[in-house]
């Protein structure tokens, strides 16, 4: 399989089994823009959950805030992004295309048309609206480029409502918004993305350490989703390459079928944020430690993620082809907890009543074990599993006669079947609820 082959059929398998669509596809589309659908959403959550658990709740010094996308233009201002957030622009003096100058070969030349480039010029990505019922300057605001301006500007109501100690953290998941110039490679560079940030605020003499304990922490939620620790790669980025706000950033990169490109990054951002903030608000935001008496601004390690360049980290990762029992099939072999569906459950034979009951009665015990049980009647068993293999359901269970008492020995026994192996062994009800719990854990 070629690599193109490969971003070709993920990105065919994602459409077809309703995990992420075109956006706004019945209008033709709009560049930048995609949609999760039923599959989607689920492996969508299932990440985000396991980034909750192990970036926040498997931890005691982290907090939450949900916070809007449309904030005081100040914050951007303040922060940088008014003045620096942008990316070299050049355009074709003939054909009049547009064009990202640093993703170019030769940035002279149109590679659409051939026609001469004109200079680069600085375009701020940012998307930019009115508030209220005007439309001039004073009414301009921004869509978040960065959920993390959320947490800065939250930073003195965490502290002044729970008081915590440093060092801590606040976590916050959510949209943010960059009006790519060319946007591109499916959901890996995208207009409207999702992020997952950390804001970890440390006394200035603990950022080394607090930056390491972080970089472990995104490798092990690396594995914990799936990706094979040889597709993850440190990038250091070298001081002229890095973001005005950060002294040191590790870009954490994957070997997509397009090339090895940034995941995610570790970032230590100093003071630079809430001293601005400090400057821009007229608000302190400096911390007081109560034991030595100190007071200063917290430095901060910023882990952020991208959840769509997760999610396809992860559909790279999971794709299989075989050819199990001669035929060809396609699968992926998702983690278990970031499957959709845990489990699929089925009656051997749909017109017989008593297979029907005992299934859903199955269905209803390993429902207690995890939601995403699914149900399927449809077709024969080989097809049902074929589309559950396609979306990286790891586990089909099917009620037959055997589990109704026709072998006495085999009464309240299923079939098991995994995903990957495509191996089938009899299991009581007690056990294959056990199995999908150890899966999951
Ligand atoms: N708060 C720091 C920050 O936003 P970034 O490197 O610009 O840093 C963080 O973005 C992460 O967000 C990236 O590592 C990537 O996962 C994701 N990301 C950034 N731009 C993106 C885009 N246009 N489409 C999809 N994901 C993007």
């Amino acid at each position: 399989m070629t690599d193109l082959t490969l971003m070709e059929k993920i990105v065919s398998l994602a459409k077809r089994r309703g995990f992420v669509f075109p956006g706004s596809e019945i209008y033709g589309g709009l560049a930048g823009t995609f949609d999760y659908g039923p599959y989607g959403v689920l492996l969508k959550e299932n990440v985000q959950q396991l980034w909750l658990q192990m970036f926040r709740d498997d931890r005691d010094d982290m907090y939450s805030v949900d916070a809007t996308i449309l904030m005081n233009p100040k914050i951007w201002e303040a922060s940088g992004h008014v003045a620096g957030f942008s990316d070299p622009l050049v355009e074709c003096e003939k054909c009049k295309r547009r064009f990202r100058a640093d993703h170019l070969d030769n940035p002279t030349t149109c590679p659409e048309c051939g026609g001469v480039l004109g200079e680069a010029r600085q375009f701020n990505m940012m998307f930019k609206t009115h508030a209220g019922a005007m439309e001039d300057d004073s009414a301009v605001v921004y869509l978040r480029p960065e959920t993390a301006g959320g947490i800065f500007a939250n930073f003195k109501n965490v502290m002044d409502s729970l008081h915590p100690k440093l060092p801590f953290g606040i976590a916050q998941i959510g949209k943010a918004f960059r009006n790519e110039i060319a946007p591109r490679d499916f959901i890996f560079r995208l207009r409207e993305l999702s992020q997952m940030e950390v804001e970890y605020f440390v006394s200035p003499k603990d950022w080394a350490q607090a930056f390491e304990e972080w970089r472990k922490v995104l490798h092990l939620f690396a594995t914990a989703i799936g990706l094979p620790s040889n597709s993850v790669h440190e990038l250091e980025i070298p001081p002229e390459e890095l973001a005005h706000y950060s002294k040191r950033t590790i870009d954490f990169e994957f070997d997509y079928p397009f090339g090895r490109k940034e995941l995610w990054g570790l970032a230590y951002r100093t003071d630079f944020d809430l001293s601005a903030h400090e400057k821009g608000s007229g608000v302190s935001l400096s911390y007081l430690d109560e034991e030595t008496k100190e007071k200063y601004v917290p430095h901060v390690i910023e882990p952020s993620l991208g959840v769509d360049r997760t999610i396809l980290a992860i559909l790279t990762s999971a794709y299989r082809e075989d050819a199990l029992g001669g035929e060809v099939r396609t699968y992926l072999a998702l983690a278990p907890k970031v499957a959709p569906v845990k489990a699929m459950v089925s009656p051997l034979l749909k017109n017989k009543p008593e297979l029907v009951a005992k299934a859903r009665e199955v269905r209803e015990i390993l429902k207690k074990v995890h939601p995403a049980i699914a149900w399927d009647d449809n077709g024969n068993i080989g097809k049902r599993y074929r589309r559950q293999d396609e979306i990286g359901t790891p586990f089909c269970v099917t009620i037959d006669f055997d589990t109704l008492g026709e072998t006495p020995e085999h009464k309240d026994t299923v079939t098991l079947r995994h995903r990957d192996s495509g191996e089938q062994e009899r299991l009581s009800i007690v056990e294959v609820a056990e199995r999908i719990a150890t899966a999951i854990r």
